[in-house]
């Protein structure tokens, strides 16, 4: 198939739902093949079922060791977004040591693994991004874990630029503003959460899943090729006040 990312390998962690689902389309209306990952679900096996041969799916936990094995063995991408994430927001008196470890787990030492595992095959040419968000630029209520794991994401994703520049393999991050999803329905079910996002975002909207997928193929495609160590902020202008 024709398109910017042509004949390209990619790997999408968090796959099934939400931004990952999005991205996975994104990249195969490109012309990318993609693999993605997520945990087994019917979700993972519809998305299958939609692109068809351009898909496949990895029905693995990102934390696990079976992700690492499967990347150690399969032929080397081209490019990999490490999307899969998650929050649970609490006041940072109240913060739960079961949901310090998951988030730690899933959106610090899961994707920096998982980055090792692929940049060990990866050749010239090749390209990472990391799904932040804008809490990785700034702080917010009851966001004391999750911003400290997107703030992690983002010095490591400068750090591999830096080091991994000599080498051919860009490194950047996609920081998305509040958009729905299953991750964030039950937020915007508070009424006064919606009602403080909503004054947050000068644009007055919410991004969509597509407008951050776009992102993801252009830092994926040759036309960024002199970019890596940038975060690049979908927010509405979130983060410019
Ligand atoms: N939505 C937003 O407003 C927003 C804004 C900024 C940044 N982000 C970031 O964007 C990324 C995606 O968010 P989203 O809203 O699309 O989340 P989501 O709707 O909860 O989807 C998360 C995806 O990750 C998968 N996943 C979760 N835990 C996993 C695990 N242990 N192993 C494998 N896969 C796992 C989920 O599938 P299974 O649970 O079935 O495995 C699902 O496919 C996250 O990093 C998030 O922090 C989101």
């Amino acid at each position: 198939m024709a398109g910017v990312l042509a004949g390209k390998r990619a790997l999408v962690t968090g796959a099934s739902k939400g931004l990952g689902r999005a991205i996975c389309h994104a990249l195969v209306a490109e012309g990318a093949h993609v693999t993605g990952v997520a945990r087994p679900s019917p979700e993972l096996d519809g998305l299958a079922q939609e692109l068809g041969s351009a898909f496949e799916a990895w029905p693995h936990d990102v934390t696990g060791e079976t992700v690492l094995a499967a990347i150690a063995a399969a032929a080397p991408f081209d490019i990999l977004v490490n999307n899969a994430g998650t929050n649970r927001p609490q006041p940072f008196a109240d913060v739960e040591d079961e949901a310090l470890d998951l988030m730690l787990g899933l959106n610090v030492r899961a994707p920096f693994r998982i980055a090792r595992a692929a940049a060990r095959r990866m050749e010239r040419g090749a390209a990472i991004i990391h799904m932040t968000s804008q809490m990785g630029h700034v702080g917010s209520p009851n966001r004391t874990v999750y911003c400290m794991t997107k703030h992690a994401l983002e010095g490591l994703s400068k750090a591999m630029a830096v080091e991994l520049a000599p080498q051919g393999i860009r490194v950047n991050c996609v920081a998305p503003t509040f958009v729905k999803t299953p991750l964030t329905e039950g937020f915007f079910a508070d009424p006064a959460f919606r009602a403080f996002v909503d004054r947050m975002i000068p644009m007055g909207k919410l991004a969509t899943p597509e407008q951050v997928a776009a992102a993801v193929v252009y830092l994926a495609s040759p036309a960024a090729a002199m970019i890596t160590g940038h975060s690049l902020l979908i927010d509405g202008g979130w983060t410019a006040q």
